[in-house]
């Protein structure tokens, strides 16, 4: 058993999260990533209803007891409901995350509950200490979503060494390999995304699932297209990493008014429609269960730590 701070902590059995994936991570994925014995996080985007996190959350609830929810800091700045709502759930773990999260962060520890938000620098490192979060993850830009530009291992040994607040290394982590190599260097476990998208568990397009099988680790671009075709205003800071298509080679650099780009936008359509998802891309060869891919990682990164121990 790899046991750190988070496992102790949050009381699961392996040092893997389960990435709040909007559009992806609903109950099912959530649920059985905390079945496998991490915790999986409900994704409530900034167009998810307070309806839809009660019902995923009943969903994560019936499959794998305990769940996390996470929710975009930037869109609570507008309308908080969604706060409410996943404190509703009363979940293990709230993360919030693209934003200072100072405004919300004592409703979510007046419920009890702790509280992860995603870093992508070291200002960001800053404003979530002061925020007074209980951990904080190093978001590398080879993460699929919404993501900073520096890589997952600078990025990470930069905050290790300049906080004492307990890290998570998000980006790039796909394989027992990549967890192990991340807790070699400091870090209390991994939160994992893309690794988890071609799971039948998801939610989303059952084509996306299909193009994260096929795209290999040079096959994404760090991009807001998408977000300028489907009007989502998210601060400019904050590109999206997906698979790219005919979509991002038409429109990704070019000159293009967000009328065009929604004009052009089909989410029907595997060409010209976004899947986000990052480097880690290259290591899904197979639609394997989320179950699956979590204890495997897990099981593979003690295999090799432990010729060290
Ligand atoms: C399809 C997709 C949707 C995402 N949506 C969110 C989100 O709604 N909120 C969030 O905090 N992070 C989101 N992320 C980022 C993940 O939380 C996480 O940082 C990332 O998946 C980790 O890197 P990896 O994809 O290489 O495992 C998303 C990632 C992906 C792939």
């Amino acid at each position: 058993m790899l046991e750190t701070w988070l496992t102790r902590e949050l009381r699961i059995e392996v040092p893997i999260l389960g990435a709040p994936m909007g559009g992806r991570a609903g109950g099912e994925l959530t649920g059985e990533v905390s079945k496998a014995g991490g915790l999986g996080l409900l994704g409530a985007a900034r167009y998810a209803t307070p309806q839809w996190v009660a019902e995923e959350a009943a969903v994560a609830r019936e499959i794998g007891g305990r769940f996390g929810v996470g929710l975009m800091t930037w869109a609570l700045d507008d309308d908080d409901t969604l706060l409410d709502a996943a404190l509703a759930e009363e979940p293990a773990l709230v993360s919030l995350s693209f934003g200072d999260p100072a405004a919300y962060v004592p409703r979510v520890h007046a419920a009890g509950i702790p509280v992860v938000s995603q870093v992508n620098t070291l200002d960001d490192l800053r404003v979530a200490e002061r925020a007074g979060v209980d951990l904080v993850i190093a978001q590398g830009g080879e993460a699929g979503g919404h993501t900073g530009r520096i890589g997952t291992l600078p990025l990470l040994q930069e905050l290790l060494d300049a906080t004492d607040l307990p890290v998570v290394a998000a980006g790039g982590i796909g394989t027992g390999r990549g967890l192990a190599a991340v807790i070699a260097a400091g870090a209390e476990g991994a939160l994992i995304g893309t690794a988890l998208l071609a799971s039948p568990e998801t939610i989303g397009p059952g084509y996306a699932r299909d193009r994260v099988v096929e795209a290999g680790s040079a096959d994404t671009v760090y991009t807001s297209v998408f977000d300028q075709a489907r009007s989502q205003p998210w601060p400019s800071r904050w590109g999206g990493r997906a698979i790219a298509n005919e979509f991002t080679e038409a429109w990704h650099g070019a000159e293009g008014s967000e009328e065009t780009l929604a004009a052009a936008y089909d989410p029907a359509d595997p060409d010209l429609g976004v899947v986000y998802a990052g480097e880690a891309v290259g290591l899904v060869h197979s639609a394997r269960p989320a179950g699956e891919v979590v204890r495997h990682i897990a099981a593979d990164a003690e295999r090799l730590l432990r010729r060290f121990a």
